[in-house]
């Protein structure tokens, strides 16, 4: 799918403390840690810049300025990879700063998603009629989700989320749909939302995923909504608040994979699945993978 024009700024909150990840997020940022070689904010960007973005506003506290850092260009790093006729390495360096341009916004304190989000709102200008917002920690695959929300934002207009059908039993985790079908497959006009219910109270098992183009309404809504769930202003409120108000929001169910880089487990799961495909990497990984799983089969 070609990029839309439906966007051009990208937020990504990446403020978070990271507790899954201890120890190593004492000092190393969640979002910088590597799949294959690559840090998962990199993966992200690289999909927003795909969908049509241009810039790419960081959401971060004080403390984890080596995100930002990412994507600018290292003259000094990239001579010397020049000089030694690296030039593989050189593309992959230079790709973070070439994606988009990158600017930080600080959230001081974790106030929950729905305050990250809103202290993008000062980088905004006036040609952002909505903007996109990524969680680093959600890879959604295959990419294009993106495209086909901003698809569905020019024939209904309002704010477009994407949906995962979720196993009820995990529900709990997510923000969850109340929704009605329209007349197309895996597009579901969106009555209401909320955040992390009780399995027997969700109101469906569409799940928030993690990719949301939202109108700049949302900005309105998020400065009057009050702490919710687990204490924290959730963005999940903000768009069920728009939605009390008549503004219109749907989701596209998307049916393809999606790993979750917040904890461990998932993460490894990402970085396996990405290493398999690689064509440097990927062939001795299966036969090793295939020889240990077998011996530890036995
Ligand atoms: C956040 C959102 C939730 C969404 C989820 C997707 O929750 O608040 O609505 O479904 O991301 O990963 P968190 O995972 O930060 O608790």
């Amino acid at each position: 799918m070609s990029p839309t024009t439906a966007f051009r700024t990208a937020i990504v909150p990446a403020a978070g403390l990271g507790t899954r990840f201890l120890p190593t997020t004492k000092s190393v940022p969640k979002e910088l840690l590597p799949v294959v070689d690559t840090p998962a904010i990199e993966l992200v960007a690289a999909e927003a810049a795909e969908a049509g973005a241009e810039r790419l506003v960081i959401v971060t506290s004080p403390e984890k300025s080596s995100v930002a850092g990412h994507f600018q260009s290292r003259p000094d790093l990239e001579q010397t990879l020049a000089d030694r006729g690296k030039t593989a390495l050189l593309e992959k360096v230079r790709r973070a700063p070439g994606l988009l341009q990158a600017e930080v916004a600080i959230q001081e304190q974790a106030l929950g998603l729905g305050h990250a989000v809103a202290c993008a709102r000062p980088n905004l200008t006036e040609a952002d009629d909505a903007v996109a917002v990524l969680l680093p920690d959600d890879l959604v695959l295959p990419t294009g989700a993106l495209t086909a929300m901003a698809r569905v934002r020019e024939r209904f207009g309002g704010s477009v989320l994407c949906a995962f059908d979720i196993p009820r039993e995990q529900i709990s985790a997510y923000g969850v749909f109340d929704v009605d079908p329209t007349d197309t497959d895996d597009v579901l006009r969106v009555k209401g939302m909320v955040e992390k219910p009780a399995p027997e109270a969700a109101p469906s098992t569409f799940a928030a995923a993690g990719r949301y183009l939202l109108d700049r309404a949302v900005f309105d809504a998020l400065d009057r909504i009050t702490p919710g769930a687990g204490g924290e202003l959730q963005l999940t409120d903000a768009v069920a608040l728009l939605i009390e108000e008549g503004h219109p929001v749907h989701v596209v169910v998307h049916r393809g994979g999606r790993h979750d880089l917040g904890n461990p487990g998932g993460f490894l799961r990402a970085a396996v699945d990405f290493a398999l495909e690689n064509p440097e990497y990927g062939p001795e990984l299966r036969e090793w993978l295939s020889q240990r799983l077998s011996d530890a089969a036995r």
